[in-house]
């Protein structure tokens, strides 16, 4: 499978299957769980990447969650972000006083996260927390503390299972890095 864009060729190679998601999504899952055990959790997920995260998570979860959804406009690229954002959709549901916790796709740079997290805190819950399912640690530039990490994965451009490239890929169930094709692989 080949994508064209600006002229370079990109292939996909398998990097997380679906059944290692799963298995990393019920032990996130049961951490979350016992650490909010009769605690009146509240989810919210980061569109749009994480549909596929968030309902697999809350799925998995074996105490009751209220959740609500954030989506944010960057102005960045189709492949990095500048981190300046708006909310294109805003927190709907109270969640002044109640542990929060905002769960992510993917974390590259920090910078939509910490903005995301400047704005939820103005709401004042009780706590703030971050499950994101990939940590991407190459081009950090902000520190943004995270409670619940399933992978971690230096670098590449990934996409599957929510993670798009364009609008592309995201309907994947597994996760695949994007690479260059070059001479006889394009
Ligand atoms: P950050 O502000 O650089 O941390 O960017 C985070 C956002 O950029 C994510 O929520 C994704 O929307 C997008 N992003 C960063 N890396 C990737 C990737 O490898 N695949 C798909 N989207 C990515
Ligand atoms: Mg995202």
């Amino acid at each position: 499978m080949v994508l064209s864009q600006d002229q370079r060729v990109w292939k996909k190679e398998l990097l997380i299957s679906r059944e290692e998601i799963h298995s990393k999504v019920e032990e996130l899952a049961r951490e979350i769980s016992s650490d909010y055990q009769g605690k009146d959790l509240v989810l919210i997920g980061v569109l749009n990447g994480v549909v596929f995260f968030f309902a697999d998570l809350v799925r998995a979860l074996t105490i009751p969650v209220k959740m609500d959804f954030v989506r944010a406009a960057s102005y960045g690229s189709a492949m990095s972000s500048s981190g300046e954002i708006r909310f294109t959709k805003d927190v709907e549901i109270e969640i002044r006083g109640k542990p929060v916790i905002v769960v992510e796709d993917i974390i590259d740079t920090g910078l939509t996260l910490v903005n995301i997290m400047e704005k939820i805190k103005q709401r004042e819950p009780e706590s703030l927390k971050v499950c994101v399912l990939i940590d991407k640690t190459e081009r950090r530039e902000v520190d943004v503390p995270i409670d619940y990490r399933g992978f971690h994965v230096p670098k590449g451009f990934l996409v599957g299972y929510g993670l798009d490239f364009n609008e592309e890929y995201r309907y994947l169930p597994d996760i695949f890095v994007l690479k260059e094709a070059r001479g006889a692989d394009a």
